[in-house]
């Protein structure tokens, strides 16, 4: 694998218009992050050699090359879940591309649901911290050398860019949560039980991405930052059904807040 990396690194960087030391993972919520990227040269993710193929209708991914709040930027419109059936390799080898083009800190976001009693759908949460519930490990497998084989996971999420963003949101009048967030394989939500376990576990929202892609940014020594938009509630004592096109929904609702304050961390 760390051959196909190399491979497709000396490919992109044979093309790449620009020298990003910031990569962002556009999930759901930052669609419009997207469109505030003036965008220098955009590839198709089928075009990229060794690349993972999407198996998403409709979009079909692309990584774009281009400008953010006056900083060079690479970023992912589209990522590969778990639950397509992708392999932990497959899903983490975007950032491993990354690391050798030189990416130093990486933004992700997500659609979770809480399943902390204090959070109202449409909120905001920065990631503090993870919860791996994933059927693997994404460094499962011989060790590529770009961290150690033991890796500490003390600060996964940067502290310093959380306070940052903090004070962004202060600045903003935004209300932001802080959270735990755990990463399950899906593709099923969670039943109210699950919710409630997940709670007790010491989650504070549940998804089905972004762990992976940390744990290897981490692995190679890339700071990281996620946010969650709090889509959907479940484990209450009226379970509700929880829809993708509600997800989605809720997600475009406070998709100007998390915009604004990616930018401006991106921007600082
Ligand atoms: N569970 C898991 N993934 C999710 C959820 C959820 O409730 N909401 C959005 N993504």
């Amino acid at each position: 694998m760390y051959t196909k990396i190399k491979e497709t690194a000396a490919w992109l960087r044979e093309r790449m218009p620009n020298a990003p030391t910031t990569a962002i993972v556009l999930g759901t919520g930052l669609g419009q992050l997207a469109e505030r990227i003036e965008r220098i040269l955009s590839i198709p993710y089928s075009d990229i050699p060794n690349f993972p193929v999407s198996t998403v209708e409709g979009h079909a991914g692309e990584l774009i090359f281009g400008r953010l709040g006056g900083k060079d930027v690479m970023a992912m419109e589209g990522r590969f879940h778990y639950y397509e059936g992708y392999t932990m390799q497959q899903v983490t080898f975007p950032v491993r591309v990354m690391y050798e083009l030189g990416i130093k800190t990486l933004f992700v976001s997500n659609a979770a649901g809480g399943t902390n009693p204090n959070f109202k759908i449409g909120d905001l949460m920065i990631i503090t911290d993870h919860i791996n519930y994933m059927p693997e490990n994404p460094l499962h497998g011989p060790n590529i050398p770009t961290g150690p084989r033991f890796p500490d996971m003390s600060e996964a999420y940067s502290h310093e860019l959380i306070a940052q963003a903090d004070s962004i949101a202060a600045k903003h009048g935004i209300k932001v949560q802080h959270g735990i967030y755990l990463a399950t394989q899906g593709p099923t939500y969670e039943t109210p039980a699950e919710y409630r376990m997940f709670a007790r576990l010491g989650a504070d929202a549940v998804g089905m991405s972004t762990v992976p892609e940390v744990i290897v940014a981490h692995h190679c020594g890339i700071r990281c930052f996620g946010m969650s938009v709090i889509t959907d509630l479940g484990g209450t004592d009226n379970p509700v059904k929880v829809t993708h096109e509600e997800v989605l929904r809720a997600a475009e609702a406070v998709q100007p807040l998390m915009t604004t304050i990616m930018e401006e961390l991106i921007k600082n």
